[in-house]
């Protein structure tokens, strides 16, 4: 069974103390909860704040994006190893937003994955299609060449310890969900493309997370589609309430 996870991406939202009363907030609402995994990524100067304030909780701290370099002259960016040592244990790789205004492409998303994983931090690749490619049809291509070409060169041991999330960029942050069956169509397609690349098993134990609109009110329902293995949260997760209402879904 693939454990499911609920991860939160907090977006350029939350000084250092509003984070940290978001997590204490939600470590409260969520306590005693298990089987389930919870990740927040907040902004780079909360990371340690966060870190330190959902220390023996079961809440697991990820940052939004890294350079792909060990260290260097690479002025406004942060390498793997730093954010490992602020004490995270996920990262957020190739979100849309940093493909559609920060030039994020597969092959860089690619050389992050890795370095991530290098790094002992486990990476979020994410993928989706926007409105205009899904309405020419063409979702599926551009979803297998960002799987494809994101997870190009790696062996089936990396990919094993990877976690795609599929967010169709049309359903992010415009309150427009894709409905269940529109959702557990990609992820099949997705494991299925996985299970090519690196066989049955890998694919078979691969979380894949649905993000876009994400919220307590539509989260039952996509998770009890069979390929759809947790969620990766934006508005609704600004709130310890909303959030910890989708990490308690229900199949
Ligand atoms: P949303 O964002 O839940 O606000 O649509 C999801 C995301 O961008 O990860």
């Amino acid at each position: 069974m693939r454990t499911p996870v609920i991860a939160g991406n907090w977006k350029m939202y939350n000084t250092i103390q509003e984070s940290v009363d978001l997590v204490r907030g939600l470590k409260k609402e969520i306590e005693g909860v298990g089987n389930v995994e919870v990740v927040v990524a907040p902004v780079f100067t909360s990371l340690s704040a966060v870190v330190a304030e959902a220390r023996g909780s079961a809440i697991k701290v990820a940052a939004q994006n890294m350079h792909w370099e060990d260290k260097g002259a690479f002025t406004g960016e942060i390498a793997p190893a730093m954010i490992k040592d602020a004490g995270c244990t996920h990262v957020i790789i190739g979100h849309s937003e940093r493909r559609q205004y920060f030039a994020e492409i597969d092959a860089t998303v690619n050389k992050k994955v890795m370095a991530a994983l290098k790094a002992g931090l486990t990476p979020i690749m994410c993928v989706g299609e926007t409105l205009q490619q899904r309405e020419a049809g063409n979702t599926m291509n551009v979803v297998a060449t960002q799987v494809r070409e994101g997870l190009a060169k790696f062996t089936a041991a990396e990919i094993e310890k990877i976690i795609i999330a599929y967010e169709p960029v049309w359903a992010i942050g415009t309150g427009k969900t894709a409905t269940p069956a529109q959702a557990e169509e990609v992820h099949k397609a997705i494991r299925d493309i996985v299970a090519g690349i690196a066989g049955k098993n890998v694919a078979d134990g691969l979380r894949i997370l649905y993000g876009g609109s994400v919220k307590a009110d539509n989260v039952d329902e996509l998770m009890r589609e069979q390929d759809i293995d947790g969620a990766l949260v934006g508005g609704a997760s600004l709130k310890a309430d909303s959030f910890a209402r989708i990490v308690k879904f229900q199949r």
